[in-house]
């Protein structure tokens, strides 16, 4: 099994969708409401818009409010799912074999579809899902498949990637694998420049000291979140913040004063505890969108990814695909605040954290129960920002717990050291949150689950005893 297998996959789909539109089938499209999701939704609407099909999208949370919709849906229109889907193949055929479905997903198949379903997902070729392409890339190559006129949509498929941190995975911050494809698609049609640099957050346009104090990925601490922190640290390395009247941005630093950011805060890392390591994740790739204003956060692919990330985890979810199927102007304006108010409650939340206040050492997992102090749409970003800062111990996973009314929602990450011992966080997850009336699922590296509040303290029982049985074995 290989790309070529997987490509081909992609042809079929295409095929059959091209058959689907021209029998005139309607399309309801649910995505998840990451950035990821938001992407991949956005390019499946782009792609059946482009071949006049009458479709409805909608983010969703979860599986269940897939599974609630569809009975109001009538018979004959086609569901496609986009990273969402491949999880609960079961629960979907027991309930609705009958259906049109549609899924381009790139999470861990729990089985089979319906032979009649089209299912792109690149697990059944035997590639990981979680770090060679994500549910963007998937429902771009079809798109591409279909129209090469779809290939502006590739830099929304790699900021999809980047959505799902595709480019921590070979421990060198750059896309690989399929994604890689797709970078060189981008670049060839001039959408896409690639550079090796730092990562600050804005760096073609925010003031050095506010590109470092946004930059939350990895988590510096003290630093990021706090605007006056990072003026005092640049002073204290002596960067010149102004030239004459005029802010300096990163991106016309010298080679040298990189350098000196660059060792300045390894040393100011290592004086506070923290391990010096940290920085080496803001080493990378940049991957900047050649057609979008300077200014903007749409410039940078991983804070493009950022913004679908904050309006997919405010509720502002139709503003994220309104941007990554091309609005501007005011709505992108407006996703702007939404960006900086997230990133602002985002630092709050990872401050509160890092002081360790309700963290638990159990025997095979971390566990931090956020309780109502953590509000639920941050857990993720905040628990992805831990797991990839140097932060947490490697040879134990990490569940981060937020309740909301009488549900409790649940992210768990995972190092790539664990992952090749054999732990795979999707399947833990599904097995500990079926077995306490919840749900999970994911990747092997990154998964969640949504379990009843009184079932917590026995999800985390049961977490900590797959992960024991897999490390031990
Ligand atoms: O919510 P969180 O970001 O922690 O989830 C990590 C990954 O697990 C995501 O890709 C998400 O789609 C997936 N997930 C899932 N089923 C759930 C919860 C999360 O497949 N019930």
């Amino acid at each position: 099994m290989s790309h070529r297998d997987f490509l081909a996959m992609v042809g079929n789909a295409s095929e059959k969708i091209r058959e689907l539109v021209e029998n005139g089938n309607s399309f309801m499209v649910f995505c998840h409401i990451d950035a990821d999701g938001l992407s991949s939704g956005s390019i499946s609407s782009v792609m059946l818009l482009r071949m006049n099909a009458r479709f409805i999208t909608r983010s969703v949370k979860n599986i269940d409010e897939v599974i609630e919709s569809i009975p109001n849906l009538q018979k004959d229109i086609v569901i496609l799912l986009t990273d969402i889907g491949s999880g609960y193949i079961r629960i979907l055929r027991e309930k609705f074999a009958d259906r049109k479905f549609v899924i381009l997903d790139h999470h861990q198949p729990d089985g089979e579809s319906e032979k009649h379903w089209v299912h792109v997902n690149p697990h059944l070729c035997g590639i990981d899902g979680a770090k060679e392409i994500s549910s963007s890339g998937i429902a771009y190559l079809v798109a591409k498949s279909l129209s090469e006129e779809n290939i502006s949509l590739s830099p929304v498929a790699i900021v999809g990637a980047l959505g799902d941190l595709q480019d921590k995975s070979s421990g060198k911050r750059e896309l690989d694998g399929l994604n890689k494809l797709i970078v060189e698609d981008a670049v060839r049609s001039g959408l896409l420049k690639v550079s090796d640099d730092l990562l600050f957050y804005g760096r073609s346009y925010r003031p050095i000291h506010l590109a470092l104090a946004s930059t939350t990925s990895p988590y510096i601490p003290g630093i990021s979140g706090s605007e006056a922190h990072a003026v005092s640290f640049l002073n204290s390395i002596q960067i010149r913040l102004k030239e004459d009247d005029r802010w300096r941005v990163f991106a016309e630093l010298s080679e040298d004063e990189k350098k000196t950011i660059y060792n300045g805060l390894m040393k100011y890392l290592s004086s506070l505890n923290f391990p010096p390591s940290i920085v080496n994740e803001l080493v990378g790739k940049v991957y900047e969108l050649t057609r979008e204003e300077e200014w903007t956060p749409l410039k940078d692919a991983r804070e493009y990814a950022s913004l679908l990330n904050a309006c997919g985890k405010t509720e502002n979810e139709w503003i994220g695909i309104a941007i990554a199927m091309g609005s501007r102007g005011e709505i992108l304006l407006q996703a702007q605040k939404i960006l900086e108010e997230y990133k602002r409650r985002l630092s709050e939340v990872l401050e509160y954290l890092i002081r360790r206040e309700n963290w638990q050492e159990l025997k095979y997992i971390i566990a931090i129960d956020g309780g109502t102090m953590i509000e639920e749409r941050m857990v993720s970003s905040a628990s992805s920002i831990l797991s990839s800062s140097d932060l947490l111990p490697e040879d134990k996973p990490l569940i981060m717990l937020a309740t909301k009314g009488d549900r409790v929602k649940a992210s768990a990450r995972a190092s790539m050291k664990l992952v090749k011992r054999g732990l795979n966080l999707g399947i833990v997850m599904k097995k500990a949150a079926e077995r306490v009336g919840g749900v999970g699922g994911g990747h092997n590296v990154a998964a969640g689950a949504e379990i009843p509040l009184a079932k917590k303290t026995m999800f985390l029982a049961e977490v900590d005893s797959i992960v024991g049985e897999v490390l031990a074995s």
